[in-house]
């Protein structure tokens, strides 16, 4: 994979910016608590944590959460150009599946994310995160 240099000041400092979010997480089942943080091509950053659900399944992602913020308070032609991931837990969390389809519809495909990896942060360009996204091509 092509990763992307994890020295930009301005990713790092998005990467700040999901670790705080991190520290609202409502995760009394996993104890795992992400947070992420979204650039907007309008110049605004969105952030949301994970919010889990006694049903498991209803759980939230904290990706997911700060899109659905960011598309509720400035609407739905937003772009994102930049996304970083957090957790607490000094552990891996690239974005799951669900949550790279669903940024897929609203990230430029050379936005970087930034993420927690093994040996420390990880940046990608998002298309070499999530190649090939599902598309509604009806004949
Ligand atoms: N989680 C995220 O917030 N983002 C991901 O991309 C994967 C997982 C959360 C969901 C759940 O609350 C906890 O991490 C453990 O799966």
């Amino acid at each position: 994979m092509n990763d992307l240099p994890t020295t930009d000041p301005a990713l790092l400092s998005l990467l700040d910016l999901a670790r705080k979010a991190a520290q609202n997480a409502y995760a009394p089942y996993s104890h795992f608590r992400v947070g992420a943080a979204l650039r907007l091509t309008n110049g605004e950053i969105v952030t949301g944590t994970n919010v889990e659900n006694v049903s498991y399944g209803l759980t939230l992602c904290a990706e997911r959460s700060a899109l659905v913020r960011a598309v509720s308070q400035y609407g739905p032609e937003i772009r994102i150009e930049a996304v970083a991931v957090a957790n607490l837990n000094d552990a891996s969390s690239p974005p799951c599946g669900a949550c790279r389809q669903v940024l897929s519809e609203f990230i430029l495909p050379d936005g970087p994310v930034i993420f927690p990896a093994d040996d420390g942060p990880r940046t990608l360009p998002f298309g070499e995160l999530f190649p090939l996204a599902f598309e509604l091509k009806a004949k």
